[in-house]
């Protein structure tokens, strides 16, 4: 890159939340680590009035409360100044018109730009058309990237029309749809896990594997984000992206490169392998408390807990069901995949009763205790015949020099500015998912089959139905040390 080349981050929204949480630390977090290039700057865009020096200052807020391990007053006074603000109504043609000449101002003569959606979902499409109408996405002098916060449209409908807007002003391959699950070391790891290591592709299939389990439990409740969330409900707020993600890396087949598009056709294949469930594979609930909570409807259906089982119908998982739960006010902040191997086929060891010896679990822990644990058999000391499980266990914290585990905004936001898309949503995986999840929606909201909406108590782990659900093969949920 020439000398002269700048590089500016264009934040959507730049007095809300997600900015000052998430991505101010991530950036300023990178920039102490030495991987954000010097000639990244970074102009907030959004409709208060502030200064330069007044957005600064919340920025250093959000850094402090958010990135705190990382600050310094004399790093700070070094990034502050990469840091401009503009004030714009961004819903206006007009408002884009100002924006577009405050960055024509501020920028040199070859600048690339990435833009950033970090405002609410109404505004995504306002955004997109104006950036078009001021010729904003054209990359005559440097490229240009749209990176686009969840939700990505509220079901497949919205989702594909909000596809078609964007596209009618940047091509696909300058737009990076962000899932933060997949920005988490620990996702990212799956690959590794899965596809640099020889020994567990052999038994990555229905031949050895008797269930797959993911689960992403939340101890938070709705907090403020009730008036949103009465909306959205477990589904499209954790599943239609999170869990999707996770599901799609583990299922996979292996892609040819680590690159974008190789990965993404392979997670595609797999969303769309997946066969709609059956009513009866569903469970929804809701914390009792949650009607209460600001922005909820007294009479409220969301559901804030869900429990599905799934099939993959291709060839490596046919027949192995896929338990995916979510839910808020749950026990436990735990986000874990679990995999259960199928039992011996023959025990030799006379006394042993088959059934009663429990199976290998290999479990990829997400969050926290970051980490992947391997439970097997062991002869106990001293017996003839007895075992006992115990863990082969690996964690970031002991294995590598690291305290903490980066926030996945750090490696998102570099890799957008990189023009990786890896870790990025393509259209297509979009959709796929959502044509998972839409059906399971509209049978929860209209069909007098569905199952019912279930109560659970906050702390616990959810509704008895879920547990149900795998009891009536036989099997359990595993979470952590837990088995229940
Ligand atoms: C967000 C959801 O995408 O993910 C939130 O909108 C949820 O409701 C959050 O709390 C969970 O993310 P994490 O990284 O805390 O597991």
């Amino acid at each position: 890159m020439q000398h002269h080349e700048q590089i500016t981050i264009v934040i959507f929204g730049a007095s809300g939340d997600l900015t000052h949480r998430k991505l101010l630390p991530a950036l300023y977090n990178q920039h102490v680590k030495g991987h954000l290039p010097s000639n990244v700057y970074i102009v907030g865009v959004s409709r208060s009035q502030l200064s330069d020096d007044d957005f600064r200052a919340r920025m250093k807020d959000g850094v402090q409360q958010f990135a705190p391990e990382h600050f310094d007053e004399t790093r700070w006074n070094a990034f502050a100044p990469r840091m401009r603000y503009v004030s714009a109504d961004l819903s206006s043609a007009d408002g884009m018109g100002a924006v577009k000449t405050a960055l024509d101002a501020c920028e040199s003569d070859v600048e690339h730009r990435l833009y950033y959606l970090s405002v609410g979902p109404k505004l995504y499409a306002p955004i997109v058309q104006n950036l078009g109408t001021h010729g904003m996405a054209r990359e005559d002098v440097g490229w240009r990237r749209l990176v686009v916060e969840k939700p990505f449209g509220i079901d497949l409908a919205s989702a594909h029309a909000l596809n078609d807007t964007i596209h009618a002003v940047f091509s696909e391959s300058q737009v990076y749809r962000i899932d933060h699950y997949l920005g988490k070391e620990t996702a990212q790891n799956i690959l590794f896990f899965r596809f640099a290591n020889s020994i567990f592709e052999p038994v990555w299939n229905r031949n050895a594997i008797d269930n797959v389990q993911i689960t992403v439990a939340e101890e938070v409740d709705v907090e403020h984000r009730g008036e949103f969330y009465d909306k959205a409900g477990v589904l499209r707020d954790m599943f239609q992206n999170h869990l999707m993600q996770l599901l799609s890396l583990i299922a996979m087949e292996p892609p040819t490169s680590f690159e974008a598009n190789a990965l993404r056709d392979e997670k595609v294949k797999v969303l769309r392998a997946i066969r709609p469930p059956q009513e009866s594979h569903t469970v929804r609930g809701q914390y009792i408390g949650y009607r209460d909570a600001d922005g909820t409807a007294p009479n409220s259906k969301t559901p804030t807990f869900a429990a599905l089982e799934l099939y993959v119908d291709n060839w490596r998982w046919q027949g192995v069901p896929f338990y995916l739960r979510s839910g808020k006010a749950l026990a436990r902040k735990q986000s874990e995949i679990v995999i259960t191997f199928r039992q011996p086929p023959h025990l030799m060891f006379a006394g042993v009763d088959p059934d009663a010896i429990s199976p290998n679990v290999l479990s990829m822990r997400i969050q926290p205790d970051e980490g992947v644990h391997l439970t097997i058999q062991a002869k106990e000391p001293e017996t003839t015949q007895s075992m006992h499980p115990v863990d082969l266990t690996f964690h970031y914290r002991d294995s590598f020099d690291t305290t903490t585990v980066p926030d996945s905004y750090e490696r998102l936001l570099i890799d957008a500015i990189t023009g990786d898309a890896a870790l990025f949503t393509r259209e297509d995986e979009i959709e796929a998912a959502w044509r998972i999840v839409d059906p399971i929606i509209t049978s929860w909201e209209t069909s007098a089959s569905a199952p019912s909406l279930e109560f659970y108590e906050p702390g616990s782990w959810g509704p008895d139905e879920a547990d149900e659900l795998l009891a009536r093969t036989g099997r359990r949920w595993r979470v952590g040390d837990l088995d229940h």
